[in-house]
């Protein structure tokens, strides 16, 4: 057998079995057992489809938390076969019940009505994505910043992308930004893996749903946090499979007791933060409201993020603003709820500055003053445009010609930023 593909079968089953060791813990992270025991008195999970309590080379699928406030079941999502049925999603389609395996998409040729799973080989974005790099290369338009897509032999993108000097993010297989970022250094290459943030972002996506989904703590970086709790029951797990590395205990006496505990991090005392607290009280606001008879329509933003800490962008009655992870206002970017900036607000620049001031690093991103990359970035004397997550786009010119940069704008580089 080819010895990449098979590479790419262990780490699915691996990535399934991960979270079967998580189910190992009774219940989720944030909501307790009481919570679930009063929901689930109405709606009694059903039991796992055998394609994911097998996990062999024919049966496997992914584990996911249930949708509902406080996603307390699982649900199997199957891995589908070549040639087999599969459907396109889309927002308000139901929760699949399966999707294509490793290498597979699904796609619908030009005779067949109903979508299948076919190889990705070439059609993969990312091969793609690599074709363009490579023609860009060839016509000699590719920037000194740029960086080469990775693709996995599958075709799916690899988790981490870098901009050089500054800082490194988790994507997930599509290519699109997810949570976790740590500023740029040989080593975060080597250890940044994103496996937690990916694991969150697809349960996220898969799911559809109304609500916030619960998975296992991330740490910044989107790896496992290494300390994971269920009520008062805590235990140490690996922070790249997830998978339990300590005893379970009761940390009634503190946090301290566990080897994985790290000052830095933990707090001896609590193992919830704040956020996961005001998202836990909405949880249970929405699920009385329920109880009530009312739908309640909108829980569209999540105010965490997967680390438990406050995401980037907060709103309140009359501001948007960008938020440092303990939920006070990252000065000086806030805008009025409703004004035009705020609706492009996406704060990728504020936190990805405020990581590096951090680091005492010496060369910080320009950002607008609604939080996001300016368009127009100068380093060591040449200009060149950049995306929104600050990515070069397109060849570097010196400072003195950068008025001829696509993104330039004498008038203001941050008008529609
Ligand atoms: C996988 O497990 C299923 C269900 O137990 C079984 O029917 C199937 O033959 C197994 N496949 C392989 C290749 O072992
Ligand atoms: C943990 O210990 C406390 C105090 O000793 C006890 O009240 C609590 O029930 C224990 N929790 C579990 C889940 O065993
Ligand atoms: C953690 O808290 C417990 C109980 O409050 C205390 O006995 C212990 O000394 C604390 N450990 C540290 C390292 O602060
Ligand atoms: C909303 O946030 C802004 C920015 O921090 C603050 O000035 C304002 O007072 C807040 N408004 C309310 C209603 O909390």
């Amino acid at each position: 057998m080819d010895s990449r593909w098979f590479s790419v079968i262990t780490i699915v089953c691996c990535v399934s079995l991960k979270i079967n060791a998580q189910l190992g813990i009774p219940n989720n992270y944030v909501c307790t057992e009481d919570f679930c025991d009063n929901y689930l008195e109405n709606e009694p999970c059903e039991g796992l489809k055998s394609a994911c309590k097998v996990q062999n080379s024919t049966h496997n699928g992914i584990i996911m938390p249930s949708i509902g406030p406080c996603s307390c079941c699982q649900i199997c999502i199957e891995n589908l076969k070549l040639g087999d049925d599969c459907s396109v999603g889309g927002l308000g389609s139901p929760v699949p019940t399966g999707i294509c395996g490793p290498g597979l998409y699904c796609t619908a040729n030009e005779e067949d009505e109903h979508p299948t799973c076919q190889p990705m080989h070439d059609s993969s974005e990312c091969f793609k994505a690599q074709k363009t790099f490579d023609l860009k290369r060839q016509d000699g338009t590719i920037g000194h910043l740029m960086q080469r897509p990775e693709c996995n032999a599958d075709g799916y993108f690899e988790p981490v992308v870098c901009i050089p000097g500054q800082t490194c993010y988790c994507i997930d297989e599509d290519g699109n930004r997810i949570f976790g970022e740590a500023v740029h250094t040989a080593a975060i290459q080597i250890s940044m893996r994103c496996e937690c943030s990916r694991l969150a972002a697809k349960a996220q996506k898969l799911l559809n749903s109304r609500y916030p989904i619960l998975t296992s703590r991330c740490d910044y970086k989107g790896s496992f946090d290494q300390l994971q709790c269920v009520d008062d029951i805590c235990t140490c797990v690996d922070m790249h499979t997830g998978e339990p590395t300590s005893d379970r205990k009761n940390i009634t006496r503190g946090l301290a007791g566990l080897p994985c505990f790290n000052k830095r991090l933990h707090d001896n005392s609590t193992y919830l933060r704040e956020c996961e607290l005001v998202k836990l009280n909405q949880l249970r606001e929405i699920h009385d409201y329920e109880t009530l008879g009312y739908n309640v329509l909108e829980f569209d933003t999540d105010i965490c993020q997967p680390d438990g800490w406050f995401s980037r962008i907060q709103v309140n009655d009359t501001h948007k603003y960008c938020s440092n992870k303990d939920g006070s206002v990252l000065e000086p970017y806030v805008t009025s709820r409703s004004s035009p900036e705020a609706l492009r607000m996406n704060c990728k620049c504020a936190r990805a500055r405020k990581l590096l001031m951090e680091s005492n690093s010496l060369e910080l991103p320009e950002c607008c003053p609604n939080g996001n990359y300016k368009p127009l970035a100068c380093r060591r004397g040449q200009c060149y445009c950049v995306d929104e997550d600050g990515n070069q786009l397109g060849i570097e010119k010196p400072a003195k010609h950068k008025d001829q940069l696509e993104c330039y704008d004498a008038e203001d580089v941050c008008a529609n930023a």
